[in-house]
């Protein structure tokens, strides 16, 4: 079946746009039908940029803004009509339509309290999605496991075990990934079929917003590590964000913008004081560093064994200083350090790979079955809107074997001024 992924990180740095197709193995027999091996090939792929004021209002939201009730309708409707035409015109170039629509949406706020995940919010409308997709959409994936006593996050460690496990099995040990997102968050696949996910802490989130304040908005990111590279780690500075009580938490745990942003570094940055205000570099590098530090000790103290191969997403990926910090970090501990890229998966959009796949699971009735779910409590993640047509549901599936990613039928070039 052929699933339309969309959804917009942490970063809020654009609208990732996937459209895969999923097929079931069924060749193994009665019982192996309901419980296939999928294989995944991505047909086409893009990021649509936000409008500017859309994307702006958005951050300043995530955070910690406030809105009403009228701004929030507002808010929800533009967003759900932007995901409605970047889904509309990866279809139309396509050339052919879809089964299903996976929107993640936006997040706004993610509700976590006494160490637990309470709530979510994802804002974006699936039903302009569904009108414009003219397919039903599965949304607000992450609730029914918050409901039912889980994180709701990270939602990656599904994907990573029916990716993964056959591997891990093979080579008799463990495999982790790392995506690199405005959060970081690990993946440890264990040879025994067992996964943990849980979210380190920043991953270009605060290195994002550093860089924005200081260019008053104009640059949205360290272009290619440069600022890292030319700067030098402070390391007062650095013991001092390394004392974030989140660091010392056990996993599985989660985050967000509202525990990673400019208030935590500002607070760090005037308890170290200083006779003049650090070198915009110099905070920079040192940021770079806390992200690299931060996920080496938390794949460490996880109680994972310790992978030979770290597989890193994400817009990250594309950040040489961070690569580099994080490679030298992992060294000590024997591991490796790769992008997805090499294993077959464009690092840019394996979050959207993911989605598709969570949308094959949720239509074929399988639980979503995240590393933290309460034991026997996996749900079917998400809510969906038909669309213009009655739904017509397959038969439910009792599970699957793995999925194998194929190479993309074709690299899609960019589109008339919508692409970053
Ligand atoms: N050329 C680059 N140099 C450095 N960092 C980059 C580059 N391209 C993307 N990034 C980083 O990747 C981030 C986007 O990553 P992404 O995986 O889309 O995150 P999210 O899932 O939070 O949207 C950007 O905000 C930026 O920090
Ligand atoms: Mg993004």
């Amino acid at each position: 079946m052929k699933i339309l992924s969309l959804q917009s990180g942490t970063s809020a740095d654009g609208i990732d746009v996937a459209i895969v197709d999923i097929k079931a193995d069924g060749s193994r027999g009665p019982d192996a039908c309901r419980t296939p091996w999928l294989t995944l090939r991505p047909l086409l792929t893009r990021t649509v940029a936000w409008t500017p004021e859309l994307r702006t209002r958005v951050l300043a939201l995530a955070d910690g803004g406030s809105i009403d009730a009228a701004e929030l309708c507002r808010l929800d409707t533009r967003m759900g009509q932007e995901f409605a035409s970047a889904a509309a015109a990866a279809i139309k170039h396509l050339g052919s339509s879809v089964d299903l629509v996976v929107s993640h949406g936006q997040t706004l706020f993610h509700w976590v309290d006494g160490g637990h995940a309470r709530g979510t919010l994802q804002l974006g409308e699936a039903a302009w999605i569904a009108e414009a997709a003219a397919a039903p959409v599965l949304c607000n994936l992450r609730a029914a496991d918050i409901a039912a006593g889980g994180e709701g996050a990270p939602l990656m460690g599904v994907f990573d075990r029916a990716w993964l496990a056959a591997a891990a099995a093979d080579t008799g040990g463990s495999v982790a990934t790392v995506n690199l997102g405005g959060i970081a968050n690990l993946s440890v696949v264990s040879s025994d079929g067992t996964v943990m996910a849980w979210d380190s802490g920043p991953g270009n989130v605060l290195i994002d917003a550093v860089v924005a304040r200081a260019s008053h908005g104009v640059d949205g990111f360290d272009a290619d590590g440069r600022l890292g590279a030319a700067g030098k780690v402070n390391d007062r500075l650095l013991a001092m964000l390394l004392q974030h009580p989140y660091f010392l938490r056990p996993a599985p745990k989660s985050t967000g913008r509202e525990t990673f942003g400019l208030p935590f570094v500002d607070s760090a940055l005037a308890s170290v004081g200083g006779d003049s205000p650090m070198a915009l570099a110099d905070l920079v590098a040192t940021l770079t560093r806390l992200t690299a530090r931060s996920i080496a000790a938390s794949l460490r103290s996880s109680g994972a064994a310790q992978p030979a191969r770290l597989i890193a997403s994400g817009g990250g990926v594309r950040n040489p200083s961070l690569m580099s910090a994080l490679g030298a970090e992992l060294v000590r501990d024997g591991s490796d350090l790769v992008s997805s890229n090499t294993c077959g998966i464009d690092p840019d959009f394996k979050e959207s790979l993911m989605f598709a796949l969570l949308g094959f699971l949720s239509w074929h009735g399988v639980p979503c079955e995240l590393p933290a779910s309460s034991p026997g409590r996996a749900r079917v993640a998400g809510h969906i809107a038909a669309g213009p047509k009655p739904l017509r549901m397959p038969e439910p599936l009792n599970g699957i074997r793995g999925l194998r990613v194929l190479a993309p039928q074709h690299r899609t070039p960019a589109g008339p001024g919508t692409i970053l």
